[in-house]
């Protein structure tokens, strides 16, 4: 990418389309194009012709989506399955049709298999039965990857999908009627510690194994990705197999070391209980990343620093005021 490049990055006030403008904005990339739901409803496919046809953007990182944990996935089955398929089906195919040079898609890991073999290849894909609790989600990130595959077969346009495993950072959703496991976490200990309460209470038994990525390294990940070389490019697109990268940590803990480590890092010396009446999910769920680190990207920022700059930056915006 030049640094005057036309970057569009849909969904530029999430936890990762913010953490990419930081990236971009740091590494003085001067041209990137930002709308808000507001201003650009992705699942309304004449605006979206119109905003590519107007800006004719270089490159998209697509980041916009509708993203949830168990519970939100669970009570809003289709609305996570249609809003998800309309938004990336018109964003990717408008990027083909206005010429886009490269496209990201993200997804999550939750395309894999449920008892895909630990760590997950990107080569597990469509190997097994997925988590039936964030189904149909997984099932639209699953076209999102086949359409970038058939788009770049049919038509030769370089879209690339990157896997991101569980994320956190700043401008997290710590609602928690809809929030992922880590902010829910911190919104609890952060409440349990100023109301005084001796105990927070974990959803799930505390043994599942998840991995934790950063924001703004998965952000640097993306640029690092949308800069390789066109050979390099290239290779990761393949023929044969999906256009498809894992990014993560590659390395997990238990919700019981994660819900230890955030009691430590806030300072909330009481105790944790575990309700085992909620769901666990999938027993384990670790990246493989190989790929992205034979390239020459590792993850850096450890999870006690991550949760303490996630913590300072929601208390900075004063989410828990
Ligand atoms: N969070 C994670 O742990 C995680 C893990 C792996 C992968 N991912 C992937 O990363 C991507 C972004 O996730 P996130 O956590 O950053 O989500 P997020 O914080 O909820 O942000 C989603 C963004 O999408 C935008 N958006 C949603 N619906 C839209 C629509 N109809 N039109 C235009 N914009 C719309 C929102 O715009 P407004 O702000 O204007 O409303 C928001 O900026 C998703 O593809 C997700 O699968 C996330």
């Amino acid at each position: 990418m030049r640094k005057d490049s036309a970057i569009y990055v849909a969904g530029h006030r999430g936890l990762v389309g913010s953490a990419i403008v930081r990236n971009l904005n740091a590494q003085g990339y001067t041209n990137l194009l930002l709308r808000t739901r507001a201003e650009l409803d992705l699942m309304d496919q004449a605006a979206v012709a119109s905003f590519f046809h107007e800006n004719m953007p270089k490159f998209v990182i697509l980041a916009a989506a509708r993203v949830g944990g168990i519970l939100a996935n669970s009570t809003y089955p289709a609305d996570f399955i249609r809003e998800n398929l309309l938004i990336q089906n018109n964003v990717i195919d408008l990027a083909y049709r206005v010429g886009v040079s490269r496209l990201l898609f993200l997804g999550s890991s939750c395309i894999y298999p449920k008892l895909a073999p630990q760590p997950m290849k990107e080569n597990a894909l469509l190997t097994g039965s997925l988590e039936p609790t964030n189904r149909p989600y997984a099932l639209a990130k699953i076209a999102g990857i086949e359409m970038c595959w058939s788009y770049n077969r049919q038509f030769g346009t370089r879209f690339l999908a990157a896997m991101p495993t569980n994320m956190y950072g700043p401008n997290d959703n710590f609602d928690l009627q809809s929030s992922h496991v880590l902010p829910a976490l911190i919104r609890k200990v952060v409440e349990a510690k100023f109301l005084g309460q001796g105990t927070v209470v974990v959803w799930g038994s505390g043994n599942p194994l998840r991995e934790f990525l950063y924001s703004d390294d998965l952000a640097e990940a993306c640029t690092f990705l949308l800069n390789l070389s066109d050979a390099k490019f290239d290779e990761l697109l393949g023929e044969t197999d999906p256009p498809l990268i894992n990014i993560g940590v590659g390395e997990d803990v238990s919700i019981r070391e994660l819900a230890q480590i955030v009691c430590e890092v806030l300072g909330f010396e009481g105790t944790l209980e575990f309700d085992t009446s909620k769901p666990d999910g999938a027993p384990r769920k670790l990246m493989d990343v190989s790929r992205i680190n034979a390239l020459g990207w590792k993850a850096h920022t450890s999870l006690r620093e991550g949760i303490l700059l996630s913590y300072e930056s929601a208390r900075r915006a004063g989410v828990f005021s």
